[in-house]
């Protein structure tokens, strides 16, 4: 790759995702962009260059934005943001939204929907608590792919073993073949979107809590500033915002701060101070399949492992 196309290709992509990328990611261009190459009956990586300096195939441009996204997700990822969620965020939001019983949801780079669906079981396992509640999940990334796999809730058999409690599996999933689809209660609970982080979030209305994980880490400190500042005009009044465990809102806005009792939970400047303050909401009742920590490392049984659990769960 010459370097002036790589230099195409880097404000390319900066423009049309947010992506910073350093010099040293030569190597992640070429071997991503490779089978786009192919994939488009093009030569080489300059060919594909051309192309989208014509601007006249979208195919081909968005095929090149989703390649050099980074997609990686799993169940309950880093555990603790959502026993956060469950022991602090939805008992005070509950309390909170009391009077007029609507909670809504954001996760804004949700991938193949890992995320939005843990916080489903959760929500699922707080029914009782939820009874007569309006409750929305929205569940946004910039990649239709990603969208479509998230929508149809099929993961493999690797997929559902990262993260993901046993006992969940068996509860939630159901077996297609050689994957596992997540049920429909829960599917019917997310509603997802194809939205550019970059663009503005009109017509999403305010949320209560607000989940941007592991994606500001790709953007420079502009564009984080940006999303950020765009992400507290639409953070209820003392909505949380939870961000991955290497992202924070420091020397990005003063509109946000960190939780002083939860780390990578942020909340509006002044509605923080308030926060510090007040005492807890009432933790719900851990369900009893979160009390037994979910399997840590991601170990890749053999499906006939399983069996024995799906035939006592009559499955
Ligand atoms: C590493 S995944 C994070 C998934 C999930 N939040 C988690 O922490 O497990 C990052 C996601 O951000 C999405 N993304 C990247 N740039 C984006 C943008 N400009 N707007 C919206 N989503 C974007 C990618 O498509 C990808 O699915």
């Amino acid at each position: 790759m010459t370097e002036s196309d790589f230099e195409f290709l880097r404000g390319f992509l900066k423009q049309r995702s947010g992506l910073a990328m350093t010099a040293e990611k030569r190597y992640l261009v070429e071997s991503r962009l490779g089978p786009v190459c192919r994939r488009f009956n093009l030569g080489d990586l300059h060919d594909l260059v051309a192309v989208l300096k014509l601007g006249r195939d979208a195919a081909a441009e968005r095929a090149v934005v989703e390649a050099m996204t980074t997609n990686e997700t799993f169940f309950f990822r880093d555990r603790v943001p959502f026993d956060l969620f469950r022991d602090v965020l939805l008992p005070q939001a509950l309390q909170r939204n009391a009077g007029r019983r609507r909670l809504r949801i954001w996760c804004a780079a949700a991938s193949t929907g890992q995320e939005p669906y843990s916080l489903a079981m959760l929500l699922q396992e707080a029914a009782p608590r939820l009874a007569g509640w309006q409750v929305e999940i929205v569940a946004t990334d910039l990649s239709t792919e990603v969208i479509e796999r998230a929508r149809a809730g099929i993961y493999s058999h690797f997929e559902v073993q990262r993260g993901l409690p046993v006992q969940w599996l068996i509860k939630h999933f159901t077996q297609v073949g050689e994957s596992w689809q997540i049920s429909q209660s829960l599917r019917a609970m997310v509603d997802y979107r194809q939205l550019n982080l970059l663009n503005a979030f009109d017509g999403l209305g305010q949320f209560d809590v607000v989940y941007c994980r592991n994606v500001l880490i790709y953007f420079d400190a502009p564009t984080k500033a940006d999303i950020l500042n765009r992400i507290a005009a639409c953070l209820a009044p003392e909505g949380a915002l939870v961000l991955g465990a290497a992202e924070t809102v420091i020397g990005l806005t003063d509109r946000l701060q960190p939780n002083p009792e939860h780390r990578g939970v942020y909340g509006h400047a002044a509605a923080g101070q308030r926060a510090a303050a007040a005492p807890l909401a009432a933790p719900l009742a851990a369900p009893a399949a979160m009390q037994a920590r979910p399997p840590a490392p991601p170990v890749l049984a053999p499906a006939s492992a399983l069996a024995p659990l799906r035939a006592a769960a009559g499955r």
